[in-house]
């Protein structure tokens, strides 16, 4: 039985969980949805005829970020852009105007929506200065979640997703619905990493930085340094967590208290799991829900220091990390990226859910494919990463799969480096089976996952609904520029 198809949706207001103010909107027209308020960030919502109409404009701005303002590139202005809300079965519409000097595009990570036409089309390019409207329907069993998204110009992605360009995309359903989740207060953890010169310009990456995948020591939660949120005591916080960093990877935790794991990339898992820790390598999301059952004080969201290896090339230069600063390699120091105040308390706590949604079983595979993933340096420095000991080549088709089958893929990061790597494939979501040989603890639905260093990774990808070509890449963005994509078609 497919659990999907037992799910009811309920339309949700974006102040759900907090007070709306309605805002002036200055693109809005007769049909466009109107910008909502919620605690600081901007939210657009489906409006009554279920659909969700917006306006983007990727453009520079003058940010804000701790202390420093940066030029940066945002959509409409702000870091994250606005925030999109929508349910199974909306149509979506969104005029994206570019104003970046380059061409640019929009990707919807991890939604199940056509790789083609004016859908989630990676090939589409938007050149500097011009306007496309892209429009796709969420298919009726979209499973609820957390996904976001990002340009997707191939060659230029690492570039403009550092300098800013992101937003969180909501589809609620089922997994909302449930009231031990309804009760928690919702928050949005969109996790992106800056880098500013003293000129509050994003330095150009030296060779190693795009080697390792820059990554910048300015860690952002939702645009801001280290925020503050509230728990009550007795109540229950819903944390939605995107990595949106172009190469960083994250290990997460709180402070005195456990995660409790909902939801992976693509939707809800059968039942909480209680983690003290969460990793979320570039492109990976989770939510997770955090009870306010401890001292009522003020407790630190921590990044852990993470070792994503690499450098045994040359010569094991593990001191990578002083070596370039803290703009890359191994992070040695323990950082805080937000707080947690108690504040107010609730008469009855809350409990945790004792259920979610049953993962849907997937069918035996028709065919198993192997992927490894390596890097290649050749003379003067060059560098590549492949794919099968290939780069990408948009007029190479890498497999060709079959419409209604299910494959197994075992993703192997053969890099003799040790670098650790981000698989993502668009389109159609997949399950983990096993980790060398090793069953998945969830086997949940992800798009996204870390591979490490001589690990073999066996997902399992239903290839449903959507004819086409679409990609696969490693989501460190700087490995995708420099070749570490492959195209999958699929075909009625
Ligand atoms: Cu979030 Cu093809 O990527
Ligand atoms: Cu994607
Ligand atoms: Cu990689």
């Amino acid at each position: 039985m497919n659990s999907i198809n037992r799910r009811r949706f309920l339309s949700l207001s974006a102040g759900a969980t907090g007070s709306v103010l309605l805002t002036q909107c200055s693109w809005a027209s007769t049909s466009m949805s109107l910008p909502q308020k919620t605690n600081g960030a901007e939210v657009f919502t489906t409006n009554s005829n279920g659909l969700l109409d917006v306006a983007l404009e990727a453009r520079p701005s003058l940010i804000q970020l701790g202390q420093q303002q940066g030029n940066l590139l945002t959509y409409n202005g702000l870091i994250p852009g606005p925030r999109l809300e929508a349910k199974a079965g909306d149509s979506v519409r969104i005029r994206f105007t570019n104003k970046l000097s380059q061409a640019s595009n929009l990707h919807y990570h991890g939604l199940h929506i056509p790789p083609t036409g004016k859908a989630d089309n990676a090939f589409l390019a938007v050149p500097s200065g011009e306007t496309e409207t892209y429009e796709f329907t969420l298919p009726k069993n979209h499973p609820a979640g957390t996904f976001f998204y990002h340009p997707h110009m191939h060659e230029m992605v690492a570039e403009q997703v550092f300098a800013g360009l992101g937003g969180i995309f909501i589809v609620r359903g089922a997994l909302d619905e449930i009231p031990e989740i309804l009760a928690a207060k919702e928050e949005f953890l969109f996790l992106k990493d800056f880098a500013l010169d003293a000129n509050g310009k994003i330095p150009v990456p030296n060779h190693m930085d795009v080697m390792r995948g820059r990554e910048g020591s300015i860690l952002t939660v939702n645009g801001q340094v280290n925020p503050t949120f509230s728990l009550a005591s007795g109540g229950l916080l819903r944390f939605r967590m995107i990595n949106a960093s172009t190469s960083r990877f994250y290990r997460l935790s709180l402070e005195d208290h456990p995660f409790y794991l909902i939801a992976t990339d693509g939707g809800a898992i059968a039942e909480p799991v209680e983690l003290k820790e969460i990793l979320l390598s570039p492109g990976e999301r989770a939510e997770v829900l955090v009870r306010g059952d401890r001292n009522p004080k003020q407790y630190r969201l921590l990044n852990l220091p993470y070792d994503r290896g690499g450098f045994a090339m040359m010569g094991g230069m593990n001191n990578g990390g002083m070596m370039m600063g803290n703009r890359g390699t191994v992070d040695s120091t323990t950082q805080v990226i937000a707080k947690i105040a108690y504040k107010d308390e609730l008469a009855k706590p809350l409990p945790l859910p004792q259920k979610l949604i049953p993962v849907e079983v997937l069918p035996q595979p028709i065919a198993t494919r192997r992927i490894e993933m390596s890097m290649s340096m050749g003379m003067g420095m060059q560098m590549a990463f492949l794919f099968n000991g290939k780069p990408f080549d948009m007029n190479r088709v890498d497999a060709v799969v079959k419409l209604g089958t299910t494959e197994d893929w075992e993703i192997a990061n053969v890099d003799t480096d040790g670098m650790e790597h981000s698989f993502h494939l668009h389109t159609n979501p997949f399950q983990v089976i096993d980790r060398n040989g090793k069953p998945d603890p969830y086997q949940a639905w992800e798009d996204t996952l870390r591979v490490r260093a001589k690990e073999t990774v066996r997902i399992r990808i239903p290839f449903r609904d959507f004819v086409g070509k679409t990609v696969y890449h490693c989501h460190v963005l700087d490995h995708e520029d420099l070749g570490m994509m492959g195209l999958v078609e699929m075909q009625a």
